[in-house]
């Protein structure tokens, strides 16, 4: 965090302001007065008001800080021969999680602690402001519990995962019946969120809906992992249980974007994954075109996606997916505040906390006009500046 006393600050010569609000998207040489932590002001840099410390802009762009909805911060060891053996030809297969497992269960807290912090440093230098972060690498009632107590020092948006595979040592059944009770029961007060990874090779559709049900019953809000290695029950069972998001979305058949258009379920989508699993991208396209929210985030893990930035994701969704640049950027921001059930960040409007990346380069297109590139040049959050 950089001192300042100041309690208000005011963006001048901001070349274009991309709002993320519907409102007013784009504003050319705009000012911005943040105070106590909250965006007071919006308009043209002329009519600007003063404040306790002015930041000149000079012409280059602003956008609202990313909102990263997926991530998989808290683990141990790295999965460097999975990814050179696919790189070489081997698929990915949800199996590779067992050895992150292994890794994180012998790991100590302070270990833990320090890489989880070391990603989430890495996020905010790449403009990430707003971050999720999962548990599922411990997969026992007290791995998965200092998991989830971990990253409740990094973020309030923290989701129970202890349903990510079905570890070695026991079935099926029995480990939905563990994850159900006593792991929900140990988790659930440090969770807002309960997720389970909904696929082949994880759980089936029975099983999921029972953990997703569980967990609402204990208060927790659902999201899903869905349809990312093959056209599955995932999407559909996000929409009938209210889900906020269903998350990769990579196979999707017809019934599946119906359900997402009409249910209002954000599809949060992960090209970080098909990157880094060489697999198909999701195609972005067709959900928009059918009115579906969309939503980019990183999925930083060690084994599908080992990024933190969400630059490249952003670069990879112009690119691979058919999003254009403004729709890209909108689904990094605003996408993930919604994904998220957040109306506080991921847009920059009066009463909006002050959360924004000031861009080496005059417009946010430069994010994926020059993949790659470090385009962040200073990263606000709460109206104070931490790069
Ligand atoms: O979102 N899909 C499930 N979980 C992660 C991958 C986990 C891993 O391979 O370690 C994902 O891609
Ligand atoms: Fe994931």
């Amino acid at each position: 965090m950089w001192p300042s006393d100041a309690n208000s600050t005011v963006f001048t010569e901001i070349g274009l302001l991309f709002t993320a609000d519907p409102e007013r998207e784009e504003i050319r040489d705009a000012a911005l007065v943040a105070e106590n932590g909250v965006v007071r002001w919006i308009g043209p840099t002329a009519g600007a008001p003063p404040a306790d410390e002015r930041v000149r802009v000079e012409g280059r762009a602003v956008i609202p800080g990313f909102v990263d909805s997926h991530a998989h911060l808290v683990f141990a060891g790295d999965r460097t021969d999975e990814f050179a053996a696919r790189m070489a030809g081997r698929p990915y297969t949800a199996g590779g999680i067992h050895a992150t497992v292994a890794a994180t269960r012998a790991a100590t807290i302070p270990e833990l602690v320090s890489t989880t912090a070391l990603l989430v440093a890495e996020m905010t230098t790449q403009g990430t402001t707003t971050f999720e972060i999962k548990s599922g690498y411990g997969l026992t009632v007290e791995h998965e519990r200092r998991s989830l107590e971990i990253a409740r020092q990094f973020t309030g948006e923290t989701t129970f995962l202890g349903a990510h595979v079905v570890p070695p040592e026991t079935t099926a059944d029995e480990y939905v019946e563990l994850v159900t009770g006593p792991m929900l029961e140990a988790c659930a007060p440090f969770a807002r969120w309960v997720d389970v990874f909904c696929e082949r090779g994880a759980f089936g559709e029975d099983h999921a809906r029972r953990v997703l049900a569980a967990g609402r019953e204990a208060g927790l809000q659902v999201r899903v992992h869905a349809n990312q290695l093959g056209e599955g029950p995932g999407v559909r069972l996000a929409c009938e249980m209210g889900a906020a998001s269903a998350d990769h979305c990579t196979y999707l058949g017809d019934a599946d974007v119906d359900a997402l258009a009409s249910s209002g379920v954000v599809a949060t989508l992960l090209p970080g994954a098909e990157f880094s699993t060489r697999s198909p991208y999701p195609d972005a396209r067709r959900l928009l075109d059918a009115g579906v929210a969309v939503a980019l985030a990183t999925d930083c893990n060690p084994g599908s996606s080992f990024t933190t930035s969400m630059p490249f994701c952003v670069a990879l969704a112009v690119r691979e997916m058919g999003m254009t640049p403004l729709e890209a950027v909108r689904a990094a921001t605003r996408g993930g505040a919604r994904a998220l059930r957040r109306t506080d960040v991921g847009a920059l409007r009066a009463g909006s906390r002050a959360d924004l990346v000031i861009l080496e380069a005059p417009s946010y297109v430069h994010l994926a006009y020059r993949p790659g590139v470090p385009l962040v040049a200073q990263v606000w959050r709460g109206g104070r500046r931490l790069v």
